[in-house]
């Protein structure tokens, strides 16, 4: 006999940034996080999983390749926390297959880049818990499910729920408050919408584990950033969402962008994740705001070099005729600005 489930998870990108753990084995975070979950057609990941007492071991394949992932602790630590609770449905009910006890073959196929800071292990997590929870028929509720989640990898947790998603660090050492809600649906704020300029599809060269690191380890900016600026950031951030600022909400996000990054070129040696193209985004994205003398644009950078950008439908008209111009290098397309603002990106 074979039992099976799919799910998909989508990718979420960060506006308020997890950076930092203060327990590696359980991913638990220096600082709680906020982000927006892009909707499932989007960028997502696809996991099917499938349980038998035919198979031999537990295999992984990602995007038609086996890999040796699936004995890495991260997923081994996901896996045995799932069968755990699998066991205890057993238990109540003994006429319930033991899928307990069977290996499972994971299949997982993402419709972008991997590792191209584009948080693809985000989603693969998430979808490989909740495929796991599907396949178990767990009860426990997505919170619940996000704690296994995030022992996968940190940023994962939030992967789980749709639109705009608290990850709230919590206090106590065994991780149960550790867990993701969600702050509000996108259908609340449905004319948000997230852009992603690919600057690179390289794999980033310092993985977010490493870096994090090293950013707790050695930047004393970084402990400015985790006592004083994110837990004041995090409640106004909560409450630029509920209340629709989307004014507010761009100025928290750049400027928690550019807090992480610069705690990473604090740290020693350091870690340079944006690159020029990059930096010339995150220009025109002020430029942009300042031409219109609006905010119509925020920017954030993950670990890698791309951007993502957050804007209002009603603007994408007004945002993409400088991005077109600006990367598409369309003629006499300066001949619309003043000197002033060219000169801005000289
Ligand atoms: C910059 O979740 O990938 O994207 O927990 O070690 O797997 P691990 O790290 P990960 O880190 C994400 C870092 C970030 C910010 C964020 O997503 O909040």
């Amino acid at each position: 006999s074979i039992h099976v489930a799919s799910v998909t998870a989508p990718v979420n990108i960060a506006t308020l940034k997890y950076w930092g753990k203060r327990d590696k084995q359980l991913n638990l975070p220096t600082n709680s996080s906020i982000s927006v979950t892009l909707s499932q057609d989007d960028l997502r990941a696809l996991t099917s999983v499938a349980a038998s007492p035919t198979f031999t071991a537990d295999r992984l394949w990602l995007n038609g390749k086996e890999e040796a992932t699936v004995s890495n602790e991260r997923t081994q630590a996901c896996l045995s926390e799932l069968r755990k609770l699998r066991q205890e449905l057993e238990g109540k009910d003994t006429k319930l297959p033991k899928l307990s006890q069977w290996n499972l073959h994971i299949v997982s196929e993402n419709n972008f880049p991997t590792a191209a800071g584009l948080a693809s292990s985000a989603a693969g997590f998430a979808a490989l818990v909740a495929a796991i929870a599907k396949l178990y028929k767990l009860e426990q509720s997505m919170s619940d499910l996000s704690r296994i989640a995030r022992q996968g990898s940190g940023s994962a947790c939030r992967s789980l729920f749709g639109g705009f998603v608290a990850w709230e660090m919590g206090e106590k050492q065994d991780g149960s408050d550790s867990q993701a809600v969600q702050v509000s649906t996108l259908d609340q704020w449905p004319n948000m919408k997230a852009a992603i300029l690919v600057v690179s599809q390289a794999k980033k060269d310092t993985s977010s584990t490493t870096g994090m690191q090293l950013t707790v380890k050695t930047s004393d900016l970084f402990k400015e950033r985790v006592a004083h600026v994110v837990p004041k950031r995090f409640i106004e951030m909560k409450g630029a969402i509920n209340a629709k600022d989307f004014e507010k909400f761009a100025e928290l996000t750049m400027k928690d962008s550019n807090s992480f990054h610069a705690t990473c070129l604090d740290s020693f040696p350091p870690i340079f994740y944006m690159n020029d193209t990059s930096k010339k985004i995150i220009k025109l994205c002020h430029l942009i705001n300042e031409f219109y003398k609006e905010t119509i644009v925020a920017y954030t950078f993950d670990a890698g070099p791309n951007a993502v950008l957050y804007y209002l439908e009603e603007n994408e008209g007004k945002l993409f005729a400088f991005v077109y111009h600006l990367f598409n290098k369309v003629e006499g397309w300066e001949k619309k600005y003043s000197q002033d603002q060219l000169n801005q990106f000289s």
